[in-house]
Parts: structure tokens; sequence; C-alpha cells
């Protein structure tokens, strides 16, 4: 989310012991982040963005999805995929998409022309003000639908409380596309505890930057056929209650040279990761995977691809997100394990997979990779002229309306070998395969 979103006070309560980290979560490190380096490998080249197709009529779209099977690959259901994105009205200014936020989805028999389905969920069914980045798996004729659901209907004003939703329905299909109906009851299956994961609550003590609770990816491991969401969230504590760790920085030696900015202790992003019983009805918080303590505050959209029996992890983030002294570009970042718990290393040594080119750093965000390899994401309209989405928020109406809207990017194949990643070619818009 390229917003700043205040944060509002509320009554003080009891705050459980909180943790950063368990035993076996890696640090994405200071140290990591200063090796980044914009190069071919990595670098998607520059494209004209208002030559691009608007995809969804009438609507701004952003942060992309397919349905997945069960094994996570893409799924085909009666010779149809589909991908989900979440959407807003294109008459609304920059600013406001993320506070109508609704998931909307379109269906293809090739991955690569899609048509536009109209609502996901029945109007009104979906917990949350709005709903944000999630993901939807298929078993059978059933789909399980995760979601980020944001704010609560009960409040009367915006609010940026994010709980994790889920809901079952049945996909319907025929010779004229793809619908959905039977849907069982919206539920939260997921809040933050506080100790491994920030609750709003301890948010609203002194923080800084943003909050995150969101973006639930569904996961399987192959190696031993359990289940898991992934999901951005951030190190449970209040701000005054964390602790810096020497290992957030990197080595001894790095750290005596870069000394930590006091400022730096705002930046607690995480990736979560909770354990998912085989009939998805218990949801278990597990420590973090990845935590970016004193490095960076939003690491969003987690998600897992497994080659070579390694398990490739990826998440996105902002050039607004890194804590002072630190630097990098809007992009997608990865790490790569033998384990999908413990033992990640930042690939191509700092964790920079994908960039934006340096003479339209605004082009593109939200980078999620298919399992073969293609990697989706949105492109944002116009000249941004060196402004994030939120600082074209503060410029006057006319401004916004001529210069922001969202539709998908070229596709971006990529190639990994061990650590190391890199572009390979560039496809064509909505090819998702
Ligand atoms: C990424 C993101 C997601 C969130 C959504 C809100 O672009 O920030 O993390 O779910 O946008 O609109």
């Amino acid at each position: 989310l390229a917003l700043a979103t205040t944060i509002v006070a509320s009554s003080f309560a009891a705050l459980p012991v909180f943790a950063q980290g368990g035993p076996q979560t890696v640090n994405w490190t200071r140290e990591d982040v200063s090796k980044i380096e914009l190069n071919n490998s990595n670098t998607i080249p520059y494209f004209d963005v208002s030559k691009l197709p608007k995809m969804a009529p009438g609507y701004h779209m952003w942060d992309t999805w397919p349905l997945l099977d069960r094994d996570g690959n893409i799924a085909t259901y009666k010779g149809w995929k589909v991908i989900f994105c979440l959407s807003a009205p294109n008459n609304l200014l920059p600013g406001k998409v993320h506070d109508v936020a609704t998931i909307r989805y379109f269906y293809s028999k090739n991955g690569q022309d899609w048509t536009f389905g109209g609502e996901f969920f029945p109007e009104g069914t979906a917990i949350g003000q709005r709903q944000w980045a999630g993901s939807a798996m298929l078993d059978g004729d059933e789909i399980h639908a995760f979601y980020t659901a944001t704010g609560r209907q009960t409040e009367d004003h915006l609010t940026y409380e994010q709980r994790i939703a889920t809901a079952t329905g049945k996909i319907v299909a025929d010779s004229n596309g793809v619908h959905f109906e039977n849907w069982g009851p919206h539920r939260v299956i997921l809040e933050p505890d506080g100790k491994y994961y920030e609750t709003l609550d301890q948010a609203n003590h002194g923080e800084a930057g943003g909050y995150a609770f969101r973006d639930p990816m569904w996961f399987k491991d192959p190696k031993t056929g359990k289940e898991y969401l992934l999901f951005e969230g951030m190190s449970g504590g209040a701000v005054g209650d964390r602790q810096f760790k020497p290992e957030y920085a990197g080595s001894a030696q790095y750290l005596q040279q870069n000394p930590v900015p006091p400022s730096a202790v705002h930046q607690n992003g995480n990736i979560g990761i909770a354990e998912v019983s085989s009939d998805l009805s218990t949801f278990k918080l597990l420590p973090p995977v990845i935590e970016a303590n004193f490095v960076n505050e939003e690491l969003e959209r987690p998600h897992i691809v497994v080659k070579d029996k390694k398990y490739y992890l990826f998440t996105d983030t902002h050039v607004s997100k890194y804590a002072e002294g630190l630097h990098g570009p809007e992009g997608m970042y990865g790490f790569v394990s033998d384990t999908l718990i413990g033992g990640y290393k930042p690939l191509n040594g700092s964790g920079l997979v994908l960039a934006n080119p340096t003479n339209n750093p605004y082009q593109a965000y939200s980078w999620l990779v298919t399992p073969k390899l293609n990697v989706v994401s949105f492109a944002q309209f116009g000249d941004l002229n060196g402004m994030s989405v939120g600082e074209i928020g503060n410029q006057p109406p006319e401004w916004q309306f001529k210069h922001f809207g969202g539709t998908l990017a070229p596709t971006v194949k990529l190639s990994i070998k061990g650590d190391h990643t890199e572009i390979e070619k560039i496809l064509p818009q909505g090819w998702i395969k």
C-alpha cells in the first residue's frame, strides 16, 4: 500500500508479551539492502503505460492473483482460467482507491485474453469496509477464497484494522464463461497475536509508519504435503518495546561502519506464516519466516514458488518503506532456502529481483510470480513525475484524473538458477500462465 495510513488513537489494552522473531526467523539485514544495485538482470525495461489497454471497463485494477489448484498450480476448470484483482471505479482519485477496494474477476481460455466477470462475492457479503489482496484455491468445484478484511462494517469512519478472512463457494462454468455461487458464511481466520505479529493497538502506541496484517497467500509444501497461508505482517510489540539486535544490521564490521539511526525502530515489516489444517477449519500462527526490523516496514504479498527442491520466497516493497539510511527501488525482492522455514538467503546477494526502470520509477507494482515464473503486476498510468501514488493524492483533482489508472503490466518472464535471478524476456500484458 503506497499511502501513508494514519494511525488513530485507541483505548489502552494490556499488551501481550511480544517476540521479535522465532528461533528460525531469518533477518533481511541492512547490510543485504546496502548491496542493492540496478542492472540488466533486474531492471524492467521502460514501457509506455498509456498505450496499455485498460482491462476492466470502468475500473482501476491493481493487485492481481490467479485461481490456484490445491497444489499451487494455476487451475483450469472446464477449460477456463480465472484471475482476481483489487479494483475501484476509475472516476475516483488515486488516493481513494484503497478505501473502496473490491475484488473482481476475469476468465480466459488461453490465459492471455481475459473477459471481465464483475464482482467476485455477492455485494455486501464480504467482511470489512473494503477488501484487500488475497488468494483463491480450487478443490474440485469448491473455491476457497482468502482475503484481507480491512476496517469493520460497524465503524462509521474508515479504519485500517486488517484481519484475514475466508469463504467457500462453488465455481460454475459453461461455454459462456465462469461465475461463482453457493457461498458459505465469511469468517475471520487470522488476527495478529501481539507476540510475533503487531496488533493495531500496539501500532497505536507511538508507531510513526504504517500497519499491516494482510495479503493471505495459499501454499502447499510439496515436500511434506502440509498447507499454509503466507501473509504480510509486522513484528510484534509497540514501538517503545522493540529492541535493536545487532543481527538486524548484518555483520559486526558493517554495523561498526554504519550506525543504525534511532528512527529505524519504526521499520518492522515481516513475512508471516500460518499452518492450515487439511479440512481448512483451523489456522495456527507460526513465528514469521522473515523479518526486516530496522530495515523495511512493508513486505507485501509474500508468496513461494518451489523449484529444484528449493523454496523461493518473493515479496514487494516501495521506495518509501525503507528505514533511514537505506535505499531500494519499487520492486520485487526474494529469498531462497532448502527448507520452508529457516535458512533463507537473499537472492542476488541483496534480495532485489525486479526493479522499475530509473526513468519511470513508479511504472509498475505488486509483482506476483506464477509457478512457471511468469510475473504479473499492475501498471500505473501516466507520467507520475517520480511521485508515489500517495504523493499523487496531494495533487489537484484535474491532475490526478489525468495521471492515474491501473491495468495489468506486460508480464515479466523470470529465470532462476540457484540464488541468482534474471529477467529472461518481456511477455504481453495479461500473459498469466
Ligand atoms: C499492495 C497492497 C497490498 C494490499 C493492497 C491494498 O499493492 O498494498 O498489500 O492488500 O495493496 O490496496
